[in-house]
């Protein structure tokens, strides 16, 4: 995995959040504790809860099997089925990714919160484009690890509301070759799909993206689709440097990245069809 200058970039091991002092040790309270116990005892007696590997989750300390626990609710409300969900949870517990996803948690919120909106979307626009069912697993896990690497951006710089210097800048982009770096090793089969998302989500088809201005013909089909809905979650999203778009402003500015040749109007089109749970 390559340094990059003024970032932690140990995903494995202590997040920048807790470099800094923040959220080292949230408080748990034994109620909420028992409430997600419960929670989880439901989701395992239930028909989509069966999908879950009950070794997987019962072996898990308790912040990391909220964090299944929140990805299983977001996959469930989706309409995804028992079986991909059940792909999900083994995809994520073989990659050793549920420790990184609640760092990614703790150390900001709202990238998380918006993992889990990306991945709805994603969820959406598969069922309506007809997806073959043998590719959800894989899609659905990059769209829930294709930020993975703002672990490795200090929360200074996530949260900054003024104007950022460009090496700032360059610092939060580099977390899409970072989270590329923190999960290449691992050997898995179809791991290189769910690592194409993560390094390509922010390449544009017309060239103007990044991290290496890819163009229409190198990118999957499967991170057009992550990116489409990555916009546009971001945009419906609030963020502490800006409010958040109604969804027509923000469908207008999707509009205009089609226009432009940015993003793949087709997977546009499909989730326009979108309407929240
Ligand atoms: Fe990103
Ligand atoms: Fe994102």
């Amino acid at each position: 995995m390559t340094a990059r200058p003024g970032l932690v970039v140990s995903l494995s091991g202590r997040s920048e959040c807790e470099r800094l002092g923040s959220d080292v040790s949230p408080h748990v309270s034994s109620s909420r504790i028992a409430a997600d116990a419960g929670k989880a005892s439901r989701l395992l007696s239930s028909d989509a809860g069966s999908a879950v590997p009950a070794a997987n989750l019962q072996d898990m300390s308790y912040p990391d099997r909220r964090t299944s626990l929140l990805i299983h609710a977001a996959l469930t409300r989706s309409g995804c089925d028992a079986a991909t969900i059940g792909r999900v949870h083994q995809y994520l517990a073989d990659a050793g990714a549920v420790p990184m996803l609640t760092r990614l948690r703790r150390h900001c919120g709202y990238i998380f919160a918006h993992s889990l909106k990306t991945t709805k979307l994603v969820v959406h626009v598969a069922r309506d484009m007809s997806v073959d069912g043998s590719e959800h697993a894989v899609l659905f896990v990059g769209a829930l690890l294709h930020d993975i690497g703002k672990l490795a951006v200090p929360t200074s710089l996530l949260n900054a509301t003024r104007r950022l210097r460009k090496t700032e800048i360059d610092a939060i982009r580099s977390h899409s070759e970072i989270g590329y770096d923190s999960l290449s090793d691992t050997r898995i089969i179809g791991w290189n799909a769910v690592l194409d998302v993560i390094r390509h989500h922010h390449e544009r088809l017309d060239g103007s993206g990044y991290p290496f201005g890819l163009t229409a013909p190198d990118i999957s089909w499967r991170t057009r689709c992550v990116t489409v809905c990555d916009v546009f979650s971001a945009l419906i999203e609030s963020r502490p440097y800006r409010p958040a778009m109604n969804r027509d402003e923000a469908s207008a500015m999707l509009s205009q990245m089609v226009a432009a040749g940015k993003i793949d109007g087709d997977i546009v089109n499909a989730l326009r069809r979108w309407r929240p749970e």
